[in-house]
């Protein structure tokens, strides 16, 4: 297993760039097996989980030409869909794998995709996918650990009337991909509206999809016979954007980051601005930030887009170790998403935590050990402690990372960082 060492201390200067948004490419990478047709899909983030869909959707019968993996332009022709199945061994690394569950029922009206399970920060159950399916026809039943859906009598799904019970992201991509090609109009209520769905929508309608709402709360699909291939380019990756402003902010440094979409950071902003850092929007694609010689705690609760995003709540926490006096940080999204607190607390933080609230006071003085990486963000909030820690953070099983950040050592390295990746065995 790969670890990262750090030698905190350093202010990061200089200027980085933001690659596309994992989130986005899931998606719009799944959305491909909608069509008989070639789609060109650019700006993929060299990261595990897309390589990860890549052979899903290999897996399932679809040609995913590539010069070289990792690669950020994928070219994606699902003429046949061979195999609708979504096994356990690709499942259990990426969760993320349920998002061919939506477009497998549209384009074969069959589908066998692995159950996700829990992970580290909650059970994250997919009832909501599934319950959304049947409204629209679909017949579905769990055993063996599989989802086994079909459209019964080999027909195709119809439209509905769904009101999600709670916000779903990826619920909500899965939906609108299925309610494409239905027979009739699908109206979703309470559907999130995160820049990756509109993204999604935006990549769907090119394919020939009639949508309309996006960017708002409810969305109206009228399904249509087909959809065909098309070029999309994937927005930039705002969580990465916001890890990298964190970055900035807590060495009190001056950063320069560029290829984001500012206008998606806007809560992470001015969260951020609130702690006393410092922005300037030099146009619409680059930001510069600067840090603050005394940063202020202040509160926090993570929330569905528009609001704080909860895959910014760790990097927020490690800011908020930094800051003078008391921030009360409440997690609303997953149930269990502050195993990275204990973690802090090991190098020197002053963290509580009761449920889904973690109070933490400051400013602590981080001293560097050896610390374990639970998750993808939770692994992006240490790596932020270790670059203000005395002496040597260590920072174990960082396939966590490695999942969603393209190439965080290079890029933390060409701005002053000193961290270094450790080739380990094993995994
Ligand atoms: C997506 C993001 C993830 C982000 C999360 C919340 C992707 C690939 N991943 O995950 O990075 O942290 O949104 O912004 O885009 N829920 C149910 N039943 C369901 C579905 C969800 O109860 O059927 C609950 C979940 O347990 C959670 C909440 O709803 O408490 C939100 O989850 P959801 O938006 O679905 O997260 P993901 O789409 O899995």
């Amino acid at each position: 297993m790969d670890k990262f060492v750090i030698k905190g201390g350093k202010a990061l200067h200089g200027s980085v760039a933001i690659s596309g948004a994992k989130n986005s490419a899931l998606p719009v990478m799944a959305a491909a097996l909608l069509t008989t047709e070639e789609v060109s899909v650019h700006n993929i983030p060299k990261v595990r989980d897309l390589i990860t869909m890549s052979k899903l959707l290999a897996f399932m019968g679809a040609k995913v030409s590539i010069a070289e993996l990792p690669a950020s332009d994928y070219v994606i022709e699902a003429s046949m869909v061979s195999d609708a199945v979504a096994p356990y061994e690709l499942v259990k690394t990426m969760r993320a794998s349920i998002l061919t569950l939506g477009p497998l029922m549209a384009r074969v009206g069959v589908a066998r995709v692995s159950l996700p399970g829990g992970c580290a920060i909650g059970a994250r159950p997919v009832d909501l996918h599934l319950a959304a399916l049947e409204k629209m026809g679909a017949e579905i039943t769990t055993s063996h650990g599989y989802i086994e859906a079909k459209v019964p009598n080999g027909g195709k799904l119809k439209g509905a009337h769904i009101v999600f019970e709670k916000i779903t992201v990826t619920g909500t991509e899965n939906i609108l991909m299925a309610a494409a090609l239905a027979k009739g109009e699908t109206i979703l209520e309470n559907s999130a509206r995160e820049p990756e769905v509109t993204d999604l929508v935006a990549m769907l309608r090119k394919m020939g999809a009639q949508i309309e709402g996006d960017g708002t709360a409810t969305l109206r699909i009228r399904g249509v016979e087909k959809l065909y291939g098309t070029e999309h380019t994937v927005i930039p990756d705002r969580i990465e954007a916001g890890t990298f402003l964190a970055a900035g902010a807590i060495t009190d440094g001056d950063l320069t980051v560029t290829n984001c979409a500012p206008e998606d950071l806007g809560a992470v902003i001015a969260k951020m601005q609130g702690t006393g850092v410092r922005f300037d929007e030099i146009d619409k694609t680059t930001l510069r930030v600067r840090g603050a010689k005394r940063l202020v705690g202040s509160d926090m609760t993570t929330e569905e887009y528009p609001g704080f995003a909860t895959d910014m709540q760790a990097q927020y926490m490690a800011l908020a170790t930094q800051a003078e006096g008391t921030s009360v940080i409440t997690e609303t999204i997953f149930e269990n998403r502050f195993l990275h607190a204990s973690e802090m607390v090991r190098m020197g933080a002053n963290i509580s935590i009761d449920g889904r609230r973690a109070v933490v006071r400051g400013p602590a003085q981080f001293s560097g050990t050896t610390v374990q990486a639970s998750d993808l963000r939770a692994s992006a909030g240490l790596v932020l402690a270790g670059l203000v820690a005395n002496g040597e953070t260590i920072i174990d099983r960082v396939y966590h990372i490695d999942r969603g950040y393209e190439g965080i050592v290079e890029k933390l390295r060409s701005v002053g960082a000193d961290i270094e990746r450790v080739h380990g065995s094993g995994s």
